[in-house]
């Protein structure tokens, strides 16, 4: 495979760090640069593929954005580094995320500690911070979750932590969710549903067209957790919209998105929900101060960043074809996604299969019998072209001698 930590020196271009660090981050062309690269030049130093990824290790067990944050987050992140003896938080962030998904506009001040009233919006310190305070906020002792199982399943751990009741709902054929079998598993003790869509680990997309008729199926007394954190992989810009516009009609509908992703800012932790505001301040009052300065700042710049969306998106889509085109050659079945991730049957010992492909190859891909009991599948992230090259190549040599 070939070692990219290697293509990021300034080959005495006579740039000094910073002044590249701008002349790549401001302008047109700059976007074409990566923010890898971008970085690189800032600070120097071997260990630009991102915190814990040493070169030579193809890490795609973890959804994890490959082509790295937007060179705008990451010059929000620098500029503002100096400044973290203060409180605050980005003034911008919830107005254009309001803006974005189509709901009132409120926005927050630049003081840190002036409550927002009426917001549509909630930002957490990555989705599952949001989903955590779902949790705590909406499930009660002795009530119920639904969810489509296996599946993400964060709701549903939170119940059974809170002597709540999880409901199973299996999925259908192809990994697909079971809409009418999550509608018939409400019950009057139901405290929640939840829709992940795209589904992880399945990658399964629910359109708008179908969720509609399902929301309308669900007693109002119900939350409908709509869980979007992979929705921007999707091809169509239509299916990448989501739910929000049904917060309108149907106040118990949260929906969630997060910034780890197509976004590629896990480790920066940043994510939220779009709802109406009596479910937003209800899911509040259950959160501490967990927003930073620098994670607001960024996630703000990378909403500026259209072209470094579509990079992942696009990095994500022909990842996925490569794989489809291998996997075929290859007669191993796989689940088509509208997700970042690829889920694949390899009819083998996976725990082995797993091993090998870490210890032998140094390619790290999810184990889905450990994580979900689905027996012989691996879900394997689209990562660079060389990474995923460097997974065929893995994957062959280790089918070959078992
Ligand atoms: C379906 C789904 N929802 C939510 C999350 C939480 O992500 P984060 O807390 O990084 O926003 C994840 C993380 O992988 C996920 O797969």
């Amino acid at each position: 495979m070939k070692d990219t930590s290697n293509d990021l020196s300034t080959g005495g271009s006579g740039l000094s760090r910073r002044g590249f660090l701008r002349g790549a981050l401001v302008g047109a062309g700059a976007l074409s640069v990566g923010s890898f690269e971008a970085v690189a030049q800032m600070v120097g130093g071997p260990s630009v593929r991102g915190w814990g990824v040493p070169p030579g290790l193809v890490r795609i067990d973890a959804n994890e954005n490959a082509l790295g944050p937007s060179p705008r987050a990451v010059e929000a992140v620098l500029s503002l580094v100096t400044s973290i003896n203060r409180y605050g938080q980005n003034p911008d962030l919830l107005g254009k995320l309001a803006r974005r998904h189509g709901v009132p506009v409120v926005e927050w001040t630049d003081s840190p500690f002036a409550p927002v009233k009426d917001s549509w919006i909630a930002v957490g310190a990555g989705s599952s911070d949001l989903l955590f305070a779902i949790g705590h906020a909406f499930i009660r002792e002795g009530q119920e979750v639904v969810e489509s199982l296996p599946g993400f399943g964060f709701l549903t751990r939170l119940a059974n932590m809170q002597n709540a009741e999880s409901v199973r709902v299996p999925l259908l054929e192809g990994m697909k969710p079971d809409l009418d079998g999550l509608s018939n598993a409400v019950t009057d003790r139901t405290a929640v549903v939840v829709v992940t869509t795209p589904g992880n680990p399945t990658g399964q997309l629910t359109p708008l067209s179908q969720l509609k008729p399902f929301v309308a199926s669900i007693p109002e007394r119900v939350l409908v957790l709509v869980d979007e954190a992979y929705i921007e992989f999707a091809e169509n810009a239509e299916d990448r919209e989501g739910a929000a516009s049904l917060i309108a009609d149907h106040p118990n509908v949260i929906v969630t998105r997060t910034f780890s992703k197509v976004f590629g800012m896990a480790g920066m932790r940043v994510g939220y929900a779009v709802a109406n505001p009596a479910m937003i301040d209800r899911m509040n009052s259950h959160r501490g101060n967990t927003l930073t300065l620098l994670s607001t700042h960024a996630a703000s710049a990378a909403l500026d960043d259209e072209t470094h969306m579509t990079r992942s998106r696009e990095l994500a889509i022909d990842g996925k074809k490569y794989f489809y085109a291998q996997l075929d050659e290859m007669g191993i079945e796989y689940a088509p996604s509208e997700s970042s991730f690829v889920m694949m049957n390899m009819k083998t010992d996976v725990d082995e299969l797993v091993r090998r492909l870490r210890e032998d190859h140094n390619v790290r891909v999810g184990n889905a019998k450990a994580r979900w009991n689905i027996d012989g599948w691996i879900r394997v992230t689209a990562g660079l072209p060389e990474e995923n090259e460097a997974f065929i190549a893995a994957l062959k040599k280790v089918m070959v001698s078992s």
